[in-house]
């Protein structure tokens, strides 16, 4: 079966890993200040603040902007959860606005209808590595007086008008196992703002700027140095895994020709997306590489199976119909782009490690559906 991914462990991830261990500094050791000085070098931010998971990292970058209870955060509801439970995490309430059909984003063209006076945030996800339009969605934000927090989870190194997206503002990342760029699990904060980031350290170590002295309500949000070493190698190779997943989708895209089947539609790859023509929106590191089935998706994934061909559904209930999010009152909105896109989107492999061979056999597969 070609897996729909595949972690980087080679032998330089191995060697970091060992070398950690064979130090005796577990936790808050140099692996950690190494990581963040690659994340600060890599994404254009001054800041960047190693946290435990992408959730977490989500989770503090609220807490560090002021957001809480009574607040409204602005998200978009084709995502995962994550970006929607740490609204939640926080004690804020998030008001879900529709997507863009080309590119799955945050429409912003229907931000401004869903503001209210409590609204504090705009939380734009960059789903599967392709940046949400952020000129528009900061205009919007700084007309409102709001603050932008990306969830960047799946784009590390991913480029807005080519800028990286440290440089446009807060950012979270995960380092989940499955990510661009992965540990077992990780994450981080990226600002440029010195003290959202003064905030972000304290938020990690329980509020404590000075061991045992608390300042604030804090978590232990903290990376460990084990898993700041697997993915420290990676972060080194970030352009040759995006170069390679960026010819693999071209080549997905030139091979894959069955008409049930529709290519993502961002324009060529690497260009701004083809559809909106102020759009802004480029740099897709292609961390998913999704089609939409025009059929019996279901079916579909079955097929593939068959074939030797793993795929994913990312994500098939968008977060306004998810039961705790019902249950809260919150769901009672009408996104119809984003459940039509829950309902036919799949992922396929894009991975660094298809060969040739497993993306004709991936596109072969696909053409027969
Ligand atoms: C869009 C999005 N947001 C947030 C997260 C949460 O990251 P983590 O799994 O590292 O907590 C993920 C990753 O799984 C994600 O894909």
């Amino acid at each position: 079966m070609i897996p729909i991914s595949r972690p980087h462990i080679g032998p330089e991830e191995r060697a970091a890993v060992n070398e950690v261990l064979d130090s005796g500094m577990l936790v808050q050791g140099p692996r950690v200040a190494e990581l963040e000085a690659l994340f600060r070098e890599k994404t254009g931010a001054r800041h960047a603040i190693a946290i435990c998971n992408g959730t977490a990292a989500l989770h503090t970058a609220l807490m560090a902007h002021g957001i809480g209870p009574g607040d409204e955060v602005i998200t978009t509801p084709f995502t995962f959860m994550a970006s929607v439970n740490a609204i939640l995490f926080v004690g804020a309430t998030p008001r879900f606005v529709d997507i863009l059909p080309c590119c799955f984003n945050l429409d912003p063209a229907q931000i401004e209808a869903a503001i209210t006076p409590r609204t504090r945030a705009i939380l734009p996800v960059h789903l599967y590595g392709f940046p949400a339009d952020m000129a528009a969605i900061q205009a919007i934000a700084d007309r409102h007086g709001l603050a932008v927090i990306q969830d960047a989870a799946q784009a590390i190194g991913a480029t807005y008008r080519d800028q990286p997206l440290g440089a446009l503002g807060t950012a979270c990342y995960s380092l989940y196992a499955t990510k661009n760029v992965h540990s077992a699990e990780g994450g981080m904060v990226t600002t440029n703002d010195d003290a959202v980031a003064e905030r972000c350290r304290l938020i990690r170590a329980h509020g404590s700027s000075r061991r045992y002295y608390h300042d604030t309500l804090g978590y232990n949000f903290r990376l460990s140095d084990l898993h700041a070493a697997i993915a420290i190698p990676q972060m080194r190779r970030l352009e040759e895994i995006v170069a390679r997943r960026r010819s693999n989708a071209a080549a997905l895209n030139a091979a894959i020709t069955n008409p049930r089947v529709a290519l993502p539609l961002y324009g060529a790859v690497g260009e701004r997306c083809s559809r909106s023509a102020t759009c802004g929106a480029s740099g897709h590191v292609w961390h998913q590489y999704v089609v939409r089935v025009l059929g019996d998706r279901d079916g579909a994934v079955e097929k593939l199976a068959a074939a030797g061909v793993g795929s994913a559904v990312f994500y098939p209930l968008p977060a306004h119909r998810q039961k705790h999010i019902v249950e809260r009152g919150l769901g009672n909105v009408e996104l119809p782009v984003a459940e039509q896109a829950a309902r036919e989107v799949l992922a396929l492999p894009v991975h660094t490690g298809l060969s040739a061979a497993d993306l004709a056999a991936i596109a072969a597969a696909v053409n027969t559906l």
